[in-house]
Parts: C-alpha cells; sequence; structure tokens
C-alpha cells in the first residue's frame, strides 16, 4: 500500500530500523510535546501510529525555536533524518527511531481540546465527547472501533458476494408502511400534504426484489425507526439485510452461520462450532424468561410447581390457585456472601419487575436457612434441593406468580445476579439460534392480535391460523450473542391467500390492505417464489464484538437517547419559508 501524499512520504506509523539515515517528511497531529530545556520533543500523531521527533538547536536553531510553540492537536509537516533512539520504545512499531527536524511547517494551530486525546483510561462525558465529535474520533478507543467496523463490512461484503449475492440499493424515500416502530416522515413539496416515510427496514423492497427474480440479494443499509432509544438502539441504524428465494427456514441460518463463523475466526481468531444450537422460543422463555438468553452462565429457572402445590405459604398457593399461576426458582452456586441484607435488596429489585417479592433458601453449611422452611414439610424441601441440584453453599431463589411475571422477573434478575456477580467474565460467546416463534402476540390493550415479527412472516401450519391463533409458529428465528439479539428474520408468506389470512387476523380492512400494502399484493399475483431472508443488527453486531457496552460507540456520529445530535444540533429550526415550501405549519 502506498500511502504517499504531496505532504508526506511516510505515516506516523511507518518508520523503523530499516530507515535509518535517510532524510523523510511527515505529517500529522501533535499527540504529545515535552521541553526538556535544550531538546524539544513531539509525538506526532496520524491513524497509523506514533513518531518521536526531536528538536535540537544545534541541528537548527529557528526551527527549535519555532518548535517551542506547539501544542497539542497542532497539525505539522516535518522533515529531517531518521536515527536510532537512545531509548528504544519496545511497546510501538516505530519505538526504535526518532526524527530529527530539520524544517517544520506548522499547517494548523489547535484550540486546547476539551477533553485529553491522548489516555483512553480517562472518563470523559458522553454528552462532550459526542458535541467534539470529530475530537473524539482521533481517540484510539474510537478509531479501532471505527476501523473494526469497517474491515465487519468489507467481510461482510466479500462473503455474500462469494456466495452469489447482490448488493441492490433501495429507496431511502418510500411510502409509509409501519412495521413496528414509528416513522420518520419527510414532507413532499410537490405533492402538498403527502410524506415520505424513511424506511424502518428495506422488508417490502427486499421481497419485491425476490419476486424480481435477484434469488440472492444483501445490503448494509442505514434503517430508521422513532422508537425508544438505549444503548442498543439508534434513531438510524445500520443492518446487513439479506433476502434468498427457493429457501427454506434451513437454507437462511446455515448461510448466516458460517457468516458469522468467518466473522470469529477471522475478526477475532476464535473458532466458532457449527452448526449452532437452535433453542426453541418456548424453551427461551420458561427456562431463561427471555427471547435472548445469555447462555454463558446458567441460573436456569425450574418450575416448583409440582413440588409445592399443598405447601402452607399463602403467596405460593395464591399462585397455583390463580389463573397461569408459576412458581419458579434460579440457583445461584456457592454464594457466601449471600445474606439477609442481600435478600432484601433482591426484593426491593423483583418489586420493580411487578412481583411482591421473593424468597430464598440457603443451604449454609450450618444448616438450612430459609424465611419459608416453616411452611414446607421437609420432603418439599428435600425435593425442591434435589430438583435444583443444589449443594452446600447454593442459594435458591424462589418468585411466586402469574406465569408471565414469574418469568420475565426471573429472567431479568439472572441478568442482574450475572453482572454482580460477574458471571460473564472470561466466559466463551454465546451464539445460537431461537427458533418457532409464536407468529401472532395478543395485545391486551388493544384487544387484538399483532404479528410478532411482521405481518409478511409465514407460518408454520397456515391451517391454524383461523382457528387458533395463539398457537400458531412461525417460521421466524432469531440470531442471539451474548443476550443480545444481532438478527431476525423470517420465511415469508408468498401467497396473496395466506396473505390475507394473516392481514384478516391483524383485522385489517380490505381499505387499509389495499391503501398499505396493495402494491405488494399486486405483485404477488404475478409468480412469487417461495423465499426468507434476515436482518443483522449491524452496529450491535460490531458493539459486541469490541467489546463496547453501547453501540454509540461503534458509530462515528451517533444521535444521543433524545435523538439529537449534539455536534451539528440536529433536529433543528428550519426557515418559514422552507416550511412554507412544503405546505407545513408548526403548532408548538
Ligand atoms: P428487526 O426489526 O428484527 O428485523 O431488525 C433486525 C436487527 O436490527 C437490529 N436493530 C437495531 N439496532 C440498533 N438500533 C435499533 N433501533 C434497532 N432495531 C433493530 C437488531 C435486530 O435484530 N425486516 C426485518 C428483518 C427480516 O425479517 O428479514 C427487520 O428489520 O439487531
Amino acid at each position: 500500500m502506498n500511502l504517499k501524499t504531496a505532504y508526506r512520504q511516510f505515516t506516523c506509523g511507518e518508520l523503523t530500523r530499516a530507515h535509518i539515515g535517510t532524510t523523510v517528511s511527515i505529517v500529522g497531529w501533535v499527540h504529545r510535546w515535552r521541553d526538556h530545556g535544550k531538546l524539544f520533543f513531539v509525538d506526532l500523531r496520524d491513524r497509523y501510529g506514533l513518531t518521536q521527533i526531536v528538536f535540537n538547536p544545534d541541528i537548527n536553531v529557528a526551527i527549535h525555536e519555532m518548535a517551542k510553540n506547539l501544542r497539542s492537536e497542532f497539525v505539522i509537516q516535518v522533515s529531517g533524518k531518521v536515527t536510532a533512539r537512545e531509548n528504544p520504545n519496545k511497546n510501538i512499531p516505530t519505538g526504535e527511531i526518532e526524527l530529527i527536524a530539520e524544517s517544520l511547517s506548522i499547517m494548523s494551530r489547535a484550540k486546547t481540546p476539551p477533553f485529553e486525546l491522548n489516555d483512553d483510561q480517562i472518563r470523559v462525558d458522553e454528552d462532550l465527547r459526542l458535541e467534539y465529535r470529530y475530537l473524539d474520533l482521533r481517540r484510539t478507543f474510537m478509531q479501532e472501533a471505527i476501523i473494526f467496523r469497517h474491515r465487519l463490512a468489507q467481510l461482510v461484503r466479500n462473503y455474500f458476494s462469494e456466495q452469489g449475492f447482490i448488493e441492490v440499493e433501495t429507496p431511502v424515500l418510500m411510502k409509509s408502511t409501519p412495521e413496528g416502530a414509528r416513522d420518520y416522515l419527510v414532507p413532499s413539496r410537490v405533492h402538498p400534504g403527502k410524506f415520505y416515510a424513511l424506511p424502518q427496514s428495506p422488508q417490502i423492497y427486499k421481497q419485491l426484489l425476490m419476486v424480481a427474480g435477484y434469488d440472492r440479494y444483501f445490503q448494509i443499509v442505514k434503517c430508521f425507526r422513532d422508537e425508544d432509544l438505549r444503548a442498543d438502539r439508534q434513531p438510524e441504524f445500520t443492518q446487513v439485510d439479506v433476502e434468498m428465494a427457493f429457501v427454506d427456514q434451513e437454507d437462511v441460518l446455515l448461510m448466516v452461520e458460517s457468516l458469522m463463523e468467518k466473522i470469529f475466526r477471522e475478526l477475532k481468531g476464535i473458532d466458532i462450532k457449527l452448526p449452532l444450537l437452535r433453542m426453541t422460543y418456548d424453551e427461551a422463555m420458561s427456562q431463561y424468561g427471555s427471547d435472548k438468553p445469555d447462555l454463558r452462565f446458567g441460573l436456569k429457572i425450574l418450575s416448583l410447581n409440582d413440588l409445592v402445590n399443598n405447601s402452607e405459604f399463602k403467596v405460593f398457593s395464591d399462585a397455583l390457585n390463580g389463573k397461569d399461576g408459576l412458581i419458579a426458582a434460579i440457583k445461584v452456586d456457592s454464594w457466601s456472601e449471600f445474606s439477609r441484607k442481600k435478600a432484601d435488596e433482591l426484593t426491593d429489585f423483583i418489586k420493580t419487575q411487578g412481583l411482591g417479592g421473593i424468597t430464598y433458601i440457603k443451604l449454609d453449611p450450618t444448616g438450612i436457612q430459609s424465611p419459608i422452611a416453616k411452611f414446607l414439610s421437609e420432603e418439599m424441601m428435600a425435593s425442591i434441593i434435589s430438583r435444583m441440584q443444589a449443594t452446600t453453599g447454593d442459594v435458591i431463589l424462589i418468585a411466586a406468580a402469574s406465569k408471565k411475571n414469574v418469568l420475565n422477573a426471573l429472567g431479568n434478575l439472572r441478568l442482574k445476579l450475572a453482572e454482580q456477580l460477574q458471571l460473564t467474565k472470561d466466559k466463551p460467546n454465546s451464539l445460537f439460534w431461537v427458533v418457532d416463534f409464536p407468529l401472532f402476540e395478543y395485545d391486551e390493550v388493544e384487544k387484538r392480535f399483532m404479528a410478532m415479527h411482521h405481518p409478511f412472516t409465514a407460518p408454520a401450519d397456515a391451517t391454524l391460523m383461523d382457528s387458533d391463533r395463539g398457537q400458531v409458529k412461525a417460521k421466524a428465528y432469531d440470531l442471539v450473542l451474548n443476550g443480545s439479539e444481532i438478527g431476525g428474520g423470517s420465511i415469508r408468506i408468498h401467497t396473496s391467500e395466506v396473505q390475507n389470512k394473516m392481514f384478516d387476523a391483524l383485522n385489517l380492512t380490505s381499505e387499509e390492505r389495499e391503501k398499505k400494502f396493495g402494491f405488494l399484493l399486486k405483485a404477488f399475483e404475478y409468480g412469487v417464489p417461495p423465499h426468507g431472508g434476515i436482518a443483522l443488527g449491524f452496529d450491535r453486531l460490531t458493539a459486541l464484538l469490541t467489546g463496547r457496552s453501547s453501540i454509540r460507540d461503534v458509530i462515528a456520529f451517533p444521535k444521543t437517547n433524545s435523538a439529537a445530535s449534539l455536534m451539528d444540533q440536529a433536529p433543528s429550526d428550519v426557515d418559514a419559508r422552507q416550511l412554507r415550501e412544503l405546505h407545513i405549519k408548526t403548532n408548538p
């Protein structure tokens, strides 16, 4: 690779012993400077590395004087002779040499940056980092993430291209067809009162590409969703979007898992074993209380319903007498620090999860400690301990309420305990599929069925769609990495008949379906191959692979949790004229 330009012969990461004795010019930012009285030192930085420069008055008095005014982040060009260092620094590739400056040109000066750029250990307020993102991006911490992201994108592109996929760009201004989140809308100037929507995903376009005969499509694409934001959600984010024709579920899963194998091997040096585990949605929910369980640690949820149905503990009998009651437990291995105070803390947490409390059985070396021991027969206690496979030192945590609430609460408690007890530290990655999702989800507020993935997802068995909607499974799958959903997809409905059944179930009138999805239904009248696909959350995947806790740390210019850009102040007011042209009146 030749990185030579009009300004530089070498980058700041390139000079080694091999260049000693040559005269070269380099450019970059002043990373650090040290005035040692006679000698003035600068570590010059660009994205390739650091090079030590020495300004010595014995070589050139004028330049030494000029150098004394250099400050952090000035951009300079220096020429001089590459020389062996007296005290080599083995930690950096250029550590054996230094450049003895013979000429210096200050290309631009810099104000003192609002935060330290040369020490990744210092915690900087995130709002300040976002306001000065161009400075934040200079830090090694960010540079590593952005460069990793690029390598990941390259790998993904090469992989799919080699597998015969074609990258097709799809529109960013599209018709509003909400997919679950709120749309970002763009007013039309030419069509008064009408709006484009920004795509929540290219879902419909990729299906139309299958109708069009492009049987293997992919795209690394921006998607836009106006939803509540958090560490793993941005209003605009990137998907690796994939669709394939003439496939069933296994074809898609195998295609994606070999991509994952390649990513882990080539970018992380980690071998993952294929095929990946396929866990059903029902298993995930009943054993881990989550549809994206983190399997790097145990704390599996087990039902105790059959063991305690005769107990005298009122909370248990109330739960069992209620509709869909569940008494379930998780076991924490050798938890010597567990105390009554800890139990109170867990109770406070579990209350935030909508349960009345949580109880415990501690297998202390001195005997069983449990507030509910007096309500349980000896056999009951023994059977619980045996079901949980608990031994001395272990703690069993038990919750009772409706099944839905218990699973949700224990699912979240699992995660909290894992964090507190550092259960994921140094554990191998947990990557697997969750399959057999329900096709529908019942919305208690709206009192109707909604599509769990999106309304184009194929049922495993269409005959149940009219009769037993709650029981229909979908040909839908999610990819889960370390407790994070990094991808989701499905086999699609490819006949108007089943698509209409779906719309029936969702209570869409014929006008609504025509208005929203008419163009798709029309396309479905012209020969549709069976098809399916997936979208991977590219930001989430990058964050997990680089060990970042927020996707903001792997996005060059992210938004805050209130969807604002602190750097350029978007969203912002616009001219009254712009609004007039767009036929828009605001109502502050
Ligand atoms: P889904 O909505 O599951 O599927 O999105 C796919 C993946 O995108 C990531 N993701 C996000 N990442 C960051 N910020 C967000 N706001 C955000 N929302 C989603 C997740 C998720 O798994 N069209 C379907 C895919 C298909 O059926 O083929 C879709 O968009 O990692």
